[in-house]
């Protein structure tokens, strides 16, 4: 069976990949920054091919740690799906990311967080994606990054994801003749923790059920696309 690996496991919208494609048969490596805390993903592991590694994408050693551990084992999907929004509680931080109000060390976070993680799993992760049959990195993109659709005042997290979207077309362009897809996906307004305003429409089985048809049809020729979780092609 395929194996994939996902960034940020053990709630929202990573927490439902694992569910659903451990229960389609793949075999899960399920990364989170704090394994001792992460119940449900524990909970899901015990009974299935899950294996649960502690991984912080922030800390860039440790992604070349676990990619050592993990040297020569073909990975069919690389799936960046960590991510934050800014800081926690939103409602109440929300302007540190507006302008006249900026915190610097919020967007550098957040870049870091967002936009360079995202980039290094994919460095690290590389040579398990082109040994394994899918061949697939696949990031966990926001329309609200969309320079075509929006204009949202959240500049942390708008930037994090245009550029996000920019340097994964780049490597899509790079990496094509190996036969390796890369691909972006919104994953609609979904109702996660990061939904703090209570206005997401989309429930979480409902988006990750809508993602992985798609993830599961891509081809060579889809590379560097960026698709909501409608199926839209989104401007990026
Ligand atoms: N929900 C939406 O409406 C929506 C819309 C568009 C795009 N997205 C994107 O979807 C992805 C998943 O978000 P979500 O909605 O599921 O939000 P969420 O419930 O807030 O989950 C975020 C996940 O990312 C993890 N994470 C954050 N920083 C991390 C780090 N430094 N290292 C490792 N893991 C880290 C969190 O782990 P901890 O528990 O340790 O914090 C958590 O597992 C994000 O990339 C987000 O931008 C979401």
């Amino acid at each position: 069976m395929p194996t994939i690996l996902i960034t940020g496991a053990n709630r929202g919208l990573g927490l439902e990949f694992a569910r659903q494609y451990s229960a389609d048969g793949w075999k899960v490596i399920a990364c989170c920054r704090t394994p001792a805390d992460a119940h449900e993903l524990n909970e899901l592991a015990a009974g299935a091919d899950i294996t649960v590694e502690q991984l912080d994408v922030n800390d860039f050693a440790a992604i070349d740690a676990l990619g050592e551990k993990y040297k020569g084992v073909p990975i069919d999907v690389l799936l960046n799906n960590a991510g934050i929004i800014g800081p926690i509680p939103i409602a109440e931080n929300a302007m540190r990311q507006h302008f006249s109000k900026m915190d610097y060390e919020v967007w550098e976070q957040v870049l870091r967080t967002n936009t360079f993680a995202p980039v290094k799993m994919a460095e690290v992760f590389l040579e398990n994606v082109a040994a394994s049959e899918q061949k697939k990195i696949v990031t966990i993109s926001s329309t609200v990054g969309s320079i075509a659709e929006m204009s949202v005042p959240a500049l942390a997290y708008a930037s994090s994801k245009t550029a996000l979207n920019r340097v994964m077309t780049i490597i899509a362009g790079q990496l094509k003749e190996r036969g390796i897809i890369v691909a972006m996906y919104c994953p609609g307004y979904v109702k996660t923790r990061m939904d703090a305003f209570g206005y997401a429409t989309v429930e979480v089985p409902e988006s990750i059920a809508a993602l992985r048809p798609m993830i599961a049809d891509l081809t060579i020729e889809k590379t560097g696309s960026f698709t909501g979780h409608d199926g839209r092609t989104i401007g990026w």
